[in-house]
């Protein structure tokens, strides 16, 4: 397939060419998908990246437009199927939306279920989320490159409508966490965006870091 004839990106299940891929926590389920609000979602990137030079993702334009796109997108009920919404018992689950054929983004709905988060982390590269359903815990953290590990400095609800976007690098550490209780909770669902092609969002996204150990009280 000639990208050079596909204006917009190239829709998850073609991207992957069919492959069966159903893996979890870090891995990607690529699904079927609503066309509609993705391709509008992917045509507000592709601007984005138009208005952007190549070296701009750190530009507080582009991420002013990524966080517009994750904004319009996440208002539209149709943007996922049901079955990019499932979840998994073991880890959160990710399913991949859609792949730039130019290998720039990808677009990916996670699943959390009470109790699972994700693991402290920077990016290896730009990133933007919005939460679609439910609430998720953001833990932030100071990257101190003397002792090579990461200090929680806060921890903030992210509701259903926050949008986010971080350049990537260590300034970026954090951790996303569904805290509702195992028993009565209810998952939560957000749409992330990583500078990334689609085959990379598994492998090339999180700059996983060692976290430092909490003070302990004297007893
Ligand atoms: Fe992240």
């Amino acid at each position: 397939m000639n990208p050079a004839i596909r204006p917009h990106a190239i829709l998850a299940e073609r991207a992957v060419h069919g492959a069966a891929i159903h893996e979890i926590g870090g891995d990607v389920t690529p699904s079927a998908s609503n066309d509609a609000p993705l391709m509008r979602l992917c045509a507000a990137l592709d601007a984005a990246f138009d208005a952007a030079s190549d070296s701009a993702f750190d530009d507080p334009a582009f991420g002013a437009a990524v966080r517009a796109a994750l904004a319009q997108a996440v208002a539209d009920p149709a943007l996922l199927t049901s079955a990019q919404r499932e979840g998994a018992a073991a880890t959160y689950r990710r399913h991949l939306l859609a792949a730039d054929p130019r290998g720039r983004y990808a677009i990916a709905s996670l699943v959390w279920m009470p109790g699972q988060a994700s693991p402290v982390h920077a990016h290896h590269t730009w990133c933007g989320y919005a939460v679609i359903d439910g609430t998720l815990t953001e833990s932030v953290y100071r990257w101190d490159d003397a002792r090579q590990c990461a200090d929680e400095i806060r921890s903030h609800p992210r509701t259903t409508g926050a949008v986010s976007f971080a350049p990537g690098g260590r300034d970026g550490v954090h951790r996303l966490m569904n805290v509702a209780d195992a028993d009565t909770g209810a998952a939560a669902v957000s749409l992330h965006i990583y500078g990334v092609s689609g085959e990379q969002i598994a492998t090339h996204v999180n700059d996983v870091v060692a976290v430092a150990p909490r003070e302990t009280m004297a007893a």
